[in-house]
Order: structure tokens, then sequence, then C-alpha cells
């Protein structure tokens, strides 16, 4: 410290007080040197030149060291530094499910009726083992009951049906067939069925109307109960890459550099190098490459037309990845291996290069892993779009709620037959058997992370910029974060690689973005499930109001003037 403050000294500027004291909060043994150099150069730079440093000027050097600042801190060579943390600690990975080598459908009709019986069945355990759930019947006995007769069973949705507030089911069992009737008299029930595609496996509770019409009075999702997750018996990180595509013309190639000289502890911060330091695994979500002929006119957004050599430029970047972490590698929509979920990891034939350049754990999507006693399920997110696309309420821009829906589905894609291929598999892998402590997911290309009922969700964004197709669908990246997991806390760090003149850019553009939302009157206030139009006047409930909770909501809506009161359930 006595020989930064000489430094600063006869550099020939004074020091405050409280700029002494930040000094010495801030800089740290080893970056106390290339702070009292970031200071030096920026109080020369300033106009005018100052007399004293301030505890202001300090800080702002510390911010600009900071690796979110797309600032480098090297490393001082030369001086030996110690082991890293994560070096010497033993890997604890387990690999607890991989559909790699169990995947084999021929399409045939009969593998579409095993697969949704099992699909069925598999859904009805998961009924089975929840309390209020337990004693479900049959469709056939709640179609058996007289008028008015009260039945509660589990059934797949065959069909749905929406005619002006009213929601009409078609479901099936082994035995029968019903239809169901939602009515908005029963606004929980009803915004509940506004979510629920076809294919989906529910818990109704009904009242026998005539014929095989059944009018529901409950509906209930699987659902994930709340639990405890697992937690590292020490603070050790693992890192969640996913969607690099390699390959793309605007792939963030510099951003990502920097990634990779975080994790080898060339450049960051104090605290981004603390945690550096205990990095012990690293996640690669799917579409490590752009791959060839994913989408219409794909070539044109490509640098690299080859998906032999996308994987060899990839290899490179994973090579540098330091030897001692664990690489766990899934597959995406752009990588080089089956499209229907789930899908085998992706084959030698391809990433050869990626798998020869260091020691790489290659599993299929969806996967399941144990990292340090925590649950971790991996799931690249293909399905993310179609739920996007056909339920109300979600958003992009918030890929979390998109996965928690997943999660109360117990299902990583609820409807068949739409944009994401799946394979009519002996077993439904994508049902959510185990309950995951996390659950990661990308493909979106917009981060997020939340908590929902003790499982961490976390969607890993991406580190590619926005492309020509994305452009023309409207759609708006958020490319250079990365999300960071400590595996004792389960807290997620955002950290935030982007260059700084393209943070403040697209910053700006996110600000646009809301502003014209909020404009267009497109946002919703809250998760409703009410159409644009019905959302004229949505307020929450005033607190203490009598008979209304504090996720309560009032809609009054245009065509029918009457206050409907909805009781969400919080985070529903
Ligand atoms: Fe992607």
């Amino acid at each position: 410290m006595r020989r930064a403050v000489g430094t600063i000294l006869e550099a020939g500027f004074q020091m405050e007080s409280e700029a002494f004291k930040t000094l010495v909060e801030k800089g740290r043994e080893d970056s106390l040197k290339p702070l009292v150099d970031e200071v030096l150069k920026m109080a020369s730079l300033a106009q005018p030149r100052p007399l004293f440093i301030s505890a202001d000027l300090v800080l702002k050097a510390a911010e600009q060291l900071n690796l979110a600042a797309g600032l480098t801190v090297p490393v001082d060579e030369g001086l030996g530094h110690g082991r890293r943390f994560a070096e010497d600690r033993e890997s604890k990975l387990e690999v607890v499910f991989d559909p790699t080598g169990k995947l084999g459908t021929t399409g045939a009709f009969d593998d579409f009726l095993r697969y949704f019986r099992n699909r069925f069945e598999k859904m009805s355990a998961l009924f089975r083992q929840r309390i209020d759930t337990r004693s479900a019947g049959t469709i056939s006995d709640a179609l058996a009951g007289g008028t008015n007769g009260r039945g509660r069973f589990v059934a797949m949705v065959v069909e749905k049906r929406e005619k002006a507030n009213r929601i009409f089911l078609t479901v099936d069992d082994y035995d029968d067939e019903a239809t169901v009737l939602v009515g908005d008299s029963n606004p929980s029930v009803w915004q509940t069925t506004r979510r629920i595609s076809r294919d989906q496996v529910l818990f109704l509770e009904t009242r026998k109307s005539s014929g095989k019409l059944l009018v529901a009075e409950n509906i209930v999702l699987p659902e994930i109960p709340d639990h405890k997750p697992g937690r590292a018996s020490d603070e050790v990180y693992a890192v969640l890459v996913s969607d690099v595509h390699v390959g793309s013309k605007v792939f963030m190639e510099d951003a990502f550099g920097r990634v990779l000289g975080w994790l080898k502890g060339e450049v960051g911060g104090p605290d981004q190098r603390h945690i550096a330091d205990r990095v012990k695994y690293v996640i690669i979500g799917g579409d490590l490459v752009d791959g060839i002929g994913v989408y219409p006119r794909q070539e044109l957004d490509l640098k690299v037309p080859d998906i032999y050599e996308q994987y060899r430029l990839a290899a490179k970047l994973v090579g540098e990845i330091p030897e001692y972490m664990d690489v766990v590698l899934i597959p995406g929509n752009h990588d080089a291996v089956r499209q229907a979920l789930p899908q085998p990891a992706i084959p030698k034939e391809f990433a050869g290069p990626v798998y020869d350049s260091r020691r790489v754990v290659s599993l299929g999507d969806p996967s399941e892993v144990r990292l340090e006693g925590v649950d971790f399920l991996l799931f690249h997110g293909t399905s993310l779009m179609d739920i996007l696309s056909s339920a109300p309420g979600f958003d992009y821009q918030r890929p979390v709620e998109v996965m928690e829906y997943q999660l109360r589905a117990r299902h990583l894609a609820p409807e068949y037959g739409k944009s994401t291929p799946i394979g009519p598999e002996m077993e439904d892998w994508l049902v959510v058997e185990h309950v995951p402590d996390v659950f990661e997911s990308g493909h979106i290309h917009v981060p997020g992370s939340g908590v929902y009922r003790g499982t961490t969700i976390v969607n890993s964004g991406a580190w590619q910029g926005q492309t020509d197709y994305q452009k023309r669908m409207g759609l708006v990246p958020q490319p250079g974060l990365l999300p960071v997991v400590n595996l004792q806390s389960l807290q997620v760090r955002m950290m935030d690689f982007r260059e700084k003149d393209n943070r403040k850019r697209r910053d700006k553009k996110k600000r646009e973005i809301a502003e014209k939302r909020k404009k267009d009157n497109q946002r919703p206030q809250f998760r409703s499930g009410l159409s644009r139009e019905q959302r004229a006047f949505v307020f929450p409930a005033w607190p203490g109001t009598a008979g209304f909770g504090p996720y309560s909501v009032l809609e009054a809506r245009i065509g029918s003037p009457r206050l409907v009161v909805s009781n969400l359930e919080r985070n529903s």
C-alpha cells in the first residue's frame, strides 16, 4: 500500500483520506497495482487535471477494471500465483440421465400409441404421488354419476376449442372420452385452462351435465412440489453457456474470448477472479455451432458455411477451457444431430475435433447431471417458442416464466406436432419425472434466472448477435451475459461480457422496446392470461380488502361491465 501511495504522489497527485480508505477496500494485494495504474490513467486524462485523487475516482477506476466494463486486468507474470481453488478439487459430477443409446423409434402407428400411453402413465404416477390428487377415478366414473354428480380423474387433452369466454376440452383416458366445459365464472380455473395445450395430462374435478358433457370445477397441473434443493458443501461454481453459434457472421468472438480468458484467470477484477478460481463445471447447453440449413436462407447469416469447419473452430474454443474443469455438452437444434427430441449426443463424425480438444462429457438433450449434489436438468429449449406462441401472457423476453410453466406441466414439450419435432420413443423422456434443483435452457437467446418452488431456473442466453433472420422475425436477442451458479448458495450471477459501447447501445434498444410496448399496451401488467382487449382495466386488489388475497386481481372487462376477482397464485 505504501508503494501504491508513493506511486500516486510521485505522479504529482495528492490523495484525499477517503480515497485512501477506498483504495484499501477495493485494492486487494494482487490487484492494487492495476488499480493504481488505472486511477493515474483516469486522473491524467481528466480535464481539468485534478490536484487530489478522490474516493469517487478510485471507485470509477475500480469499476473500469471490473470485467463487466470490458477491460482486462493482466495477471502479474512471474509472481507464480498459487494453484486455483477448483484445480485441487475432486470432480463431483454424476450423469443421472442421458437419452443417448436409448432412442430408436420407427415412427410407426404403434410407436405413437405407446409413446402417448407412456406419457399418460408417467403423468398419472405423478398425480398419485400428490395427496390431493391421489384418489383419482376415471372418466367413466365421472360420466356414470347422475346429473350434478361429481367426478375426479386424470385425463389427457385431445382437443381444445375456445368460444367467447368458454373453453371446451376434449379429454380421454384408457377407456373413455368426454367434453369438459370451462366457463369464466370460475376465473382461476379458466385462466389455468387458457394456457393448457393439447396432449397435456391434467387432474380434473367435474360436475356432470348432460350426455358426455362435464363442467370443470377444478383443474390441477401436475406441478412440482416445493422442495429444499441440494447444495454443494463449498463455494464452487458452474458456468452455464449455450447458443454459442460458432460459424455465424454475428458470433461474438471477442466477448466469448473474454469468457475463456476469465475462466483461465487472465482477465477480471478481484471479485471475478475469485469466482473464476472456483469454477469447476462448464455446461454447454446446445447450439455450439450455427449449423447449416437450419432455417430458410441461413447461408446469408453464415461466415463459415461448412459444418465440419464450424466444429473445428468450436474445438479451438472449447479446448481453451482449463483442463481441470468438467465440460458437459448437450446438442441444440443447430447442432449436427437428429432434430427430433430427445436428441442423442452430437456424433463424433461432426464433433470429433471438440472431443479431441479436451475431456468432454457429451450427453443428449434433455439430460440430467448431479454436480456436487445439485441436480441439474439440462434442456436446450427447442420447444420454448411453441409454448410461447400458443399460450397467452408469455413473452420471449421473459423466458423464465415459460420454463416455470414447463415445470408446472411436468413436461418439456407439452404439445405434440407443433414446430418442435418429437420422436415417439418407447418412453416419454420429456416428462419431468425428477424435480430438478437447477433447470437450465437456452435457445431463446435472452438470459434470465428465477426460483420456482425451490428449483433455480436459468436461461443461459447466447453468444450470437442479432441475425438477419431474427431481424425479419422481430426478435431482439440479449447476448453476451453469462449466468454463473454458486452451487453452495444456488445464487445466480449474470456476468456481463459485452463491450461497453455495445452494452450502452443494447440497453438503449432495450429501453426503446420497453417504451414501445408500453405505448402499444401490449405488455401484460399481470399474468392474468387475459387478452389485450380484456386487459383494459386490470389492477391489483388493494391491501386488506376482505375476501381478496395478496395476489388477487380485479378485472373490469370491456363488453361485460362487471368486476371479476381472480385469486392468482404467486408465480402462477
Ligand atoms: Fe440458439
